[in-house]
């Protein structure tokens, strides 16, 4: 082990937890990862990877010798010098972050006396570390040091996110603690942006927030595109040549899902009324998203008339492509919606699974999800659906009607294929047909 390889302890194995422990393990360090679930981490221990993320298997295996895993608090931390904290803060039923399992670790730390510095990847509310801070000094562990080291990856490229980020947030109440967690980024060429710790938890929900604003502000775009004949996708093209705009987060489409937005836009909301203040453009960028995912029914019976005992085929299940991730998809809205209609709903995807989507029937293919259904929905825009040979697929098809929630395939061919086609925000295309 080189002189500034650290040994850490991540807690938490999924998709957070597993890229921060493989990529730090990358980095030179010595990484226990920790998770709650025996399965989970036996899974690890024999060289399997519990979830879908490109490039993940490929950097814990070449990293195996200086990663381990465990079920037990004291094995992760028995020579731990930093405390990694990537468990899941999903919503409670009011939308502020449920938190428990962060205090769970928090209080179950044990009783260290050398100094370790503990940091908090998971998203959390502001004001978190503070009571942390509080919460360990009663504990007589006043010696740990605390930092906010919001993660900013995206499922499908974490782990090159990770290891060339934009930037690197560190929060900190001291800064010799600060300096533990930067120290631990050497070999990342990335910009450091230092803070105290209240910032560095509004940077992450701030961050979050102005994405979602971009992809709801370009979905009300687009449907007054729809309303009135112009073309989103030329819109955002304009647009974004604007350096003062840019191109990213400017694809219309139904709507953003995730484990990360959805929950993230709720627990800010929460956050800033439960302080008295009225977020009105967060609120309404939430409203917009809710209502898109919606409009693609309106879309189909605009088509089909009543969607009673229609056959609808569901392409992609996960929120987005190169993931297996089904958290808040806008599949399993829709899903839900068509069934509520009366629709018979089967669904492909090349990694993500229905399960839970109770009455939707998952093929392992396109062509058997198209086979004699009356509409096609493109939901998730995984690559492969660009290879399929769309002409066959609508002679397959009871009645060949598609709706491209994303965006993705050409309006003109997708018309000489045979399809009736709809996309989002694009009047000229829908005047196709
Ligand atoms: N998924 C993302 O792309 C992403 C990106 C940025 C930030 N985040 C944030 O990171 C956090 C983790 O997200 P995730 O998607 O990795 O969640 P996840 O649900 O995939 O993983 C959380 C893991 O923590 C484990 N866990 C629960 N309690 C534990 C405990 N006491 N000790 C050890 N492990 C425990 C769970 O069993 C689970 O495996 C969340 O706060 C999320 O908002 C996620």
């Amino acid at each position: 082990m080189s002189e500034s390889a650290q040994r850490i302890a991540v807690f938490g194995a999924g998709y957070v937890g597993l890229v921060t422990g493989a990529c730090f393990a990358e980095l030179g360090h010595r990484v226990t990862v920790r998770d709650i679930l025996p399965d989970r981490i036996e899974a690890l221990r024999r060289g399997e990877v519990p979830i879908y993320e490109p490039g993940l298997a490929e950097i814990l295996a070449r990293n195996a010798e200086r990663l381990s895993f465990a079920t037990e608090v004291a094995e992760a931390m028995e020579e731990a010098d930093i405390v990694y904290v990537a468990v899941g803060t999903p919503p409670t039923y009011s939308g502020d972050a449920d938190l428990s399992a962060v205090w769970t670790v928090i209080d179950e730390l044990p009783a260290v006396e050398r100094r370790i510095v503990v940091a908090m990847k998971s998203t959390v509310p502001v004001g978190t570390g503070e009571k942390v801070r509080h919460r360990l000094a009663a504990r007589g562990l006043a010696h740990v040091g605390y930092v906010s080291n919001p993660e900013f990856t995206a499922e499908g490229t974490a782990v090159r996110d990770f290891m060339e980020p934009d930037r690197i947030v560190i929060g900190a109440f001291d800064e010799a603690a600060g300096d533990v967690i930067a120290a631990l980024h050497a070999g990342i060429d990335a910009p450091i942006v230092r803070s105290d710790v209240a910032s560095a938890e509004m940077i992450k929900l701030a961050a979050n927030a102005a994405l979602m604003t971009r992809i709801s502000f370009i979905n009300e775009i687009a449907n007054v595109c729809e309303a009135t004949g112009a073309d989103v996708v030329k819109v955002a093209e304009g647009i974004g040549l604007d350096r003062r705009i840019g191109k990213s987060f400017l694809r219309a489409g139904i709507g953003f899902g995730g484990s990360c937005f959805p929950k993230d836009s709720l627990a800010l909301k929460q956050l800033a009324a439960n302080s008295g203040y009225h977020f009105q453009v967060l609120n309404a960028v939430i409203e917009v998203n809710e209502l898109q995912k919606r409009r693609v029914i309106g879309k189909l019976v605009a088509r089909l008339g009543s969607l009673r005992g229609k056959r609808i085929a569901l392409l992609g299940l996960a929120f987005k492509p190169h993931t297996d991730d089904t958290r808040e998809a806008p599949a399993f809205v829709l899903a839900g919606r068509l069934l509520a209609e009366g629709a018979d709903v089967v669904a492909w995807d090349p990694v993500a699974h229905a399960d839970g989507l109770v009455g939707v029937e998952q093929v392992a293919t396109v062509e058997d999800a198209v086979l004699a259904a009356d509409a096609v929905v493109l939901v998730t825009e995984w690559p492969e659906l660009a290879e399929v040979d769309w002409a066959a697929a609508a002679t397959s098809m009871r009645t060949a009607v598609f709706v491209d929630g994303r965006n993705m395939l050409d309006p003109r061919a997708m018309h000489d294929a045979g399809f009736r086609y709809d996309a989002i925000g694009r009047a000229a295309s829908n005047g196709l047909t």
